[in-house]
């Protein structure tokens, strides 16, 4: 069948995906997949950029990744899964791109800066984490990529991109395809602390790996609306995690309804609603966490699948990198 577009996606193997990916991208993923020609990179060179001291966690994260991807039904028959420090093209190209871009330019992408702040780098900032995005640029642009599911922190990202696309087009010739971000209906998932963003890094996640007891426990401690103080009290829903949660997965919308005006009303208390969002989580993952257990038995299989997958990418990869060198005139032989 012949496929729309191309698309190329994927994450850092920093840690297991957790609910903020589910539904920012990964859901996109998995429907999107029949149509499009996908790509999803395991981005472990980027991961290196803020994990340099510690590589094990990378490289335990690749296998976690990819159990995460297929449980949820990403189909390795329809995307190619690979990793990226394995596709030598994408790290040439890296340096190529980065003649293109200014370290103030980067020092401004608001997504660097966000994480650059979480991080406390500073001044100290590793040159690798600093230039992340160009190196994602060339994660897009190897596969001729125009479309990018990620969630909303990504797209500034994706709009230097296009920016760096642009630059290469008008400066060496049109050879490079600019991106459009996909995003989500629920875009950026607050954390269970009512923070942001869900991430590792905040230790605010629940994660598609987490026992029924582990989600439960986690729903219990979240935040709700800190003015909910007696059941009897009239409760808010704006800003409360829960029924954000409630929002994004459950999957009864009347009886969503009916528990947000009783809530709002008063006589709701915290544990009902926690306790309907521990059972909707329970649903979802729980499932996806049976098929991980069974994928991991065979992680020879796994191994395949990378294998074959990262195969396919570097070929992929080649035609573009052999039409950049000649635009850029360092074809020589
Ligand atoms: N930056 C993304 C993250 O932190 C991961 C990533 C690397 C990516 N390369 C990509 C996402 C290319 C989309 C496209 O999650």
């Amino acid at each position: 069948m012949a496929k729309k577009g191309i698309i190329l996606t994927g994450d850092r193997p920093t840690g297991p995906l957790h609910l903020g990916h589910f539904i920012g991208s990964l859901q996109n993923r998995v429907c999107m997949q029949k149509e499009y020609q996908q790509y999803i990179i395991i981005a472990d060179m980027q991961a290196l950029t803020d994990h340099s001291k510690t590589p094990e966690i990378v490289r335990k994260n690749v296998f976690e990744i990819t159990l995460d991807y297929l449980a949820c039904g990403i189909n390795p028959e329809e995307s190619t899964i690979f990793i990226q420090s394995l596709v030598p093209e994408i790290a040439e190209l890296t340096m190529y791109l980065l003649n293109l871009v200014t370290v103030s330019r980067l020092e401004r992408n608001p997504t660097v800066k966000d994480e650059m702040k979480q991080k406390g780098f500073g001044s100290n900032v590793p040159a690798g984490f600093l230039m992340y995005p160009v190196s994602q640029a060339a994660d897009i642009t190897a596969f001729g990529a125009n479309l990018v599911p990620v969630g909303e922190d990504q797209v500034p990202v994706i709009e230097q991109t296009v920016e760096i696309v642009r630059s290469f087009n008008r400066t060496y010739g049109k050879v490079l395809v600019e991106p459009k971000p996909l995003l989500s209906r629920i875009s950026r998932l607050p954390g269970l602390d009512g923070k942001t963003k869900m991430s590792k890094s905040l230790k605010n996640a629940i994660y598609l790996s987490d026992t029924n007891d582990e989600i439960a426990q986690k729903v219990k401690k979240m935040f709700t609306d800190p003015g909910h103080i007696r059941a009897a009290d009239p409760g808010k829903i704006e800003g409360n995690s829960v029924f954000t949660y409630l929002d994004a997965f459950d999957p009864d919308i009347k009886g969503l309804a009916m528990l947000k005006e009783n809530y709002q009303r008063g006589g709701v208390p915290d544990s009902e609603t926690k306790k309907r969002l521990a059972e909707t989580l329970i649903n979802l993952i729980h499932p996806i966490r049976q098929k991980r257990m069974e994928l991991s038995k065979d992680m020879g299989a796994i191994i395949h699948i990378l294998q074959s997958g990262t195969m396919r990418a570097r070929e992929k990869a080649a035609l573009t990198l052999s039409k950049v060198r000649s635009a850029m005139k360092i074809d020589y032989f």
